[in-house]
């Protein structure tokens, strides 16, 4: 498989919320970038969102203003799909969640690569198993290449896929590694890591709010200055080190407290349109009079800000 070094050209196949941002990590880390989606129409918009993104960047001081240049420079975008995947050396899917037309495009995308590509999908939801059932050429080469949204943003990428090869994997992590990401590598179960986490905080986030123990606004503040604070550096393992002695008494001395508590958290089966009308409602308050927008834009912004600060302090670390 193509080492992260040999990677120079990167296709990326479907350019909505995950795929242009796709774009963005591999143009800046400077490898070429051939972005193909359908309908073509939306090409368009596509190189002004990346300039967009990168603009932004600049703006926080992550990249220089040469930087953002050189980076358009090597974008280009694709309205066919061979042309799309010629010369390329890495191959990043993000087309929408339908198994069918990503079946259908990794069958297509596998026949037209040599076998030592690696092909990557960004799919939250869908086995591997399924969607490389259509491919004839070296299927083992293909993955689950898992974002969180959006990967120019936040770093986190999982590499999945029980059927795909140990070296496709080790090429992905590599090349993840290489271009600025902080890759995971995992089995292949529903919602991966990263969703099997935020699934278990999102469902005591409704919970809570559901049975009136607390409000929407609390829920968010008990992340974004509780927990959250300390989730930038430290994991669960990580609180439970600081929280006793150590690990070992943090994992003994509260394991009574905590298997209670896993029981009797209660669960949310389902919820109405009515709750999501009030939660909605609730909600709103804490955008402080900002837009989606405009609060898309100030997370993005204050998540670049932590990554720069962690960024140092590493490097402080590091002398
Ligand atoms: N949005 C998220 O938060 C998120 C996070 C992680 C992973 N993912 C995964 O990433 C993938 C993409 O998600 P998204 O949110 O970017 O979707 P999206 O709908 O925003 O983008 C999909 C893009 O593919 C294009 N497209 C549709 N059909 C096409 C075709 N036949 N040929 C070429 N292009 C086509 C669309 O025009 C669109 O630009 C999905 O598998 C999703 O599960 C999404």
């Amino acid at each position: 498989m193509r080492g992260p070094h040999e990677v120079k050209t990167v296709a990326v196949l479907g350019c909505g919320f995950v795929g242009f941002s796709w774009g963005v990590v591999f143009a800046r880390h400077g490898r070429r970038v051939h972005l193909y989606n359908r309908p073509s129409p939306s090409l368009d918009s596509v190189t002004g969102r990346v300039r967009t993104a990168l603009e932004f960047l600049h703006g926080e001081g992550a990249i220089t203003a040469d930087e953002v240049e050189a980076a358009l420079g090597r974008v280009r975008t694709f309205g066919e799909l061979d042309a799309a995947v010629e010369g390329a050396d890495y191959v990043q899917e993000a087309l929408p969640e339908d198994l069918a037309l990503k079946q259908r495009v990794f069958a297509e995308v596998a026949r037209l690569t040599p076998a030592d590509v690696v092909i990557g999908s960004s799919c939250s939801g869908l086995r591997r198993a399924d969607i490389v059932q259509r491919v004839e050429h070296c299927p083992e080469r293909c993955l689950v290449a898992h974002p969180a949204n959006p990967p120019h943003v936040i770093p986190f990428v999982e590499i999945a896929g029980d059927g795909a090869s140990e070296a496709a994997k080790e090429a992905a992590y590599a090349l993840m590694e290489a271009v600025g990401q902080k890759p995971v590598r995992c089995r292949e179960v529903y919602g991966y890591v990263l969703n099997r986490l935020q699934l278990a905080l999102i469902q005591q986030a409704l919970h809570l709010v559901r049975e009136g123990i607390c409000d929407v606004p609390a829920v968010e503040r008990a992340l974004t200055d509780g927990l959250g604070l300390r989730w930038a550096f430290q994991g669960p393992y990580g609180v439970e080190e600081l929280n006793s002695a150590d690990l070992t008494e943090g994992l003994t001395k509260y394991k009574a407290y905590m298997i209670e508590g896993f029981q009797n958290l209660g669960v949310v089966e389902d919820y109405d349109e009515r709750f999501v009308e009030e939660a909605v409602a609730a909600f709103r308050p804490v955008m402080e009079g900002r837009d989606h927008d405009e609060y898309l834009e100030w997370r993005d912004r204050m998540i670049v800000r932590t990554r720069m600060l962690k960024d140092a302090h590493a490097r402080e670390d590091e002398r």
